[in-house]
């Protein structure tokens, strides 16, 4: 079983600066700082790296360093002699983004760092600040000439965090930005489920085995199922989450990758651009909703006070720093279509929701029926179709469900599971996403990084939705009590009797209240 895909072996990355704006914040932390530190220690770092962490916040070198060593002790398996070693290359400089001189200042001191650590002029910015920052971040190293890169100067590449852009006019405008000052080729849009092995694995479900494939059509496909289920509320969040909710912060980016996978042709090779080519082809091929389509093809909730496992939760309205009259979605279902020549009249189903009964996300192929019933009537579904559930998280792996004999008289049948969990691979480290994502960036692979155009076309399906939501006020937004799976509204979407969600667990609660809010 390849575990890393193509490229188990890993290359480690030519010499470089990564250059953190944001550095004091919560990503870097979590996420980055423990995903660089895994790297150092499983070697896949260059043999040699500098960290260069910025924020306005004036720190000195070692008290970064010792705010960098709490993350990593706190957020990975972490050994203290290689930590000490690893932030010996760490290095903090004060940066407010809104100061031109404070970039003059940090070149000269990645120039001093470049030639005591011999990086060959190899920068690498990672964007952690808020967003509204990234033009002005991105301008000032235009000005500073950080951005430049040629054989005699090193390569200069940039990852953007999410989100990119709060509706299609502010992604097509960062778009710009960037592409002022970078070539797209430098840009890296991160989208972290790219990052996960299963979604990755997607690829070689497909395009590594002969078995599936040919199955993989509107011949042989009767519908698929996207589900991103969190268990949490909005929690401290509420503050952003009010601003986004369920559709732009989960479907816009995430889910929709996750369908371009499921659904892009095989790529020529395996190069970015190849693989990149294909998903854009899926996302221009969504069949786009008029304004009066939209209520029929997508369901909007919002979680209501419940009483789950003996703990009254609040609803999302009397959270902190969310309004009272607040109409945000934190509940999304979508009835979507690909009209092309592999998927014509498959319907796809794509969900995300907070406050469901578990955390799970799964992709679920639900195979068409065998076409003559021989054991019951179809209207009776006592054969029940087959599915294959792609799991991305948690306990990820790949289910098969199919139908075998009861033992005994008869020819009762009772669907039965094949399942494979990569847990049960032993002595395999499976990498954070973010891991995954920093090394191919290093590398030069943005095959798992969202392309300009691409992110557009996902905001270009998301957008009229949107917009009817704010326009349309007969458009509903249906309260579900936290603890359960949502609107009971969502079954709707499925319009041919017998079919529904698939729903990894039960409901939680009968408590709270199913309303129109
Ligand atoms: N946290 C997550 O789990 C998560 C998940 C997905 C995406 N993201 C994205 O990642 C980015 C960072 O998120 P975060 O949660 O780490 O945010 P955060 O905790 O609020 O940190 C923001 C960082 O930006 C810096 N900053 C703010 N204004 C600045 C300015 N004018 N000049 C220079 N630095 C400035 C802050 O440092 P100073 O205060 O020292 O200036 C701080 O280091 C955001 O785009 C977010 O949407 C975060």
């Amino acid at each position: 079983m390849r575990v890393f895909g193509r490229n188990d072996t890993m290359r480690k990355p030519a010499n470089c600066v990564l250059v953190i704006f944001g550095a004091s914040g919560d990503l870097t932390h979590r996420k980055l700082m423990p995903a660089l530190y895994n790297l150092y220690r499983r070697e896949l770092m260059p043999d040699q790296f500098a960290v260069v962490g910025t924020g306005r916040t004036k720190l000195s070198d070692d008290d970064f360093r010792a705010n960098m060593a709490r993350a990593v002790n706190a957020h990975s398996d972490a050994d203290c002699a290689l930590v000490d070693r690893f932030l010996e290359s760490v290095f903090y400089q004060p940066v407010d983004t809104k100061a031109p001189d404070d970039f003059h200042s940090l070149k000269e001191r990645l120039t001093s760092i470049d030639e005591t650590w011999n990086t060959e002029g190899n920068y690498l910015y990672y964007l952690s600040t808020p967003p509204s920052l990234f033009t002005n971040i991105v301008e000032n190293l235009g000005s500073c000439g950080l951005q430049v890169e040629d054989d005699a100067t090193g390569w200069s590449r940039l990852i953007v965090e999410k989100p990119f852009g709060t509706d299609l006019a502010s992604a097509r405008t960062l778009n710009r930005d960037l592409q002022r000052v970078f070539k797209e080729s430098q840009i890296y849009r991160i989208d972290h489920y790219l990052g996960k092995e299963t979604v990755q694995n997607l690829l070689v479900f497909r395009f590594g085995n002969g078995i599936f494939e040919p199955l993989w059509n509107r011949n042989y496909i009767d519908r698929i199922e996207v589900t991103a289920a969190e268990s949490i509320g909005v929690g401290s969040r509420g503050g952003y989450y009010d601003q986004a909710g369920a559709l732009r912060d989960m479907v816009q980016n995430h889910l929709l990758q996750v369908v371009g996978m499921i659904a892009m042709e095989p790529p020529s090779s395996f190069e970015a651009d190849a693989v990149r080519n294909e998903t854009l082809k899926v996302f221009d091929s969504i069949r786009p909703l008029d304004a009066d389509e939209v209520a029929a093809h997508v369901v909007r909730g919002q979680y209501t006070a419940a009483k789950v496992a003996g703990e009254q939760l609040p609803g999302y309205r009397d959270e902190e720093k969310v309004s009272a009259e607040s109409k945000t979605e934190t509940y999304a279902a979508v009835k979507l279509h690909i009209d092309n020549w592999r998927w014509g009249g498959v319907p796809f189903y794509i969900r995300s929701g907070k406050r469901l009964p578990t955390r799970v996300t799964e992709a679920v192929i639900h195979f068409k029926q065998a076409p003559h019933h021989l054991f019951g009537q179809p209207s009776e579904r006592c054969v029940e179709d087959n599915q294959l559930v792609l799991r991305i998280q948690p306990d990820e792996g790949i289910l098969v469900k199919f139908n075998m004999k009861l033992p005994g008289s008869g020819f009762q049948t009772q669907a039965v599971n094949m399942d494979f969990h990569y847990s049960d691979l032993s002595n395999v480290y499976v990498p954070e996403a973010y891991e995954r994502l920093l090394l191919d960036c290093m590398l030069g692979d943005a095959t798992l990084y969202a392309r300009g155009d691409a992110v557009e076309a996902c905001w270009e399906f998301v957008q009229p939705i949107l917009d009817a939501w704010k326009s349309n006020p007969t458009i509903k937004v249906f309260g579900y009590p936290g603890g359960t799976w949502g609107p009971r509204e969502a079954a709707a979407l499925y319009n041919r009797p017998g079919d529904d969600w698939r729903y990894p667990c039960k409901n939680l609660t009968d408590d709270g209240e199913y309303c129109e809010l």
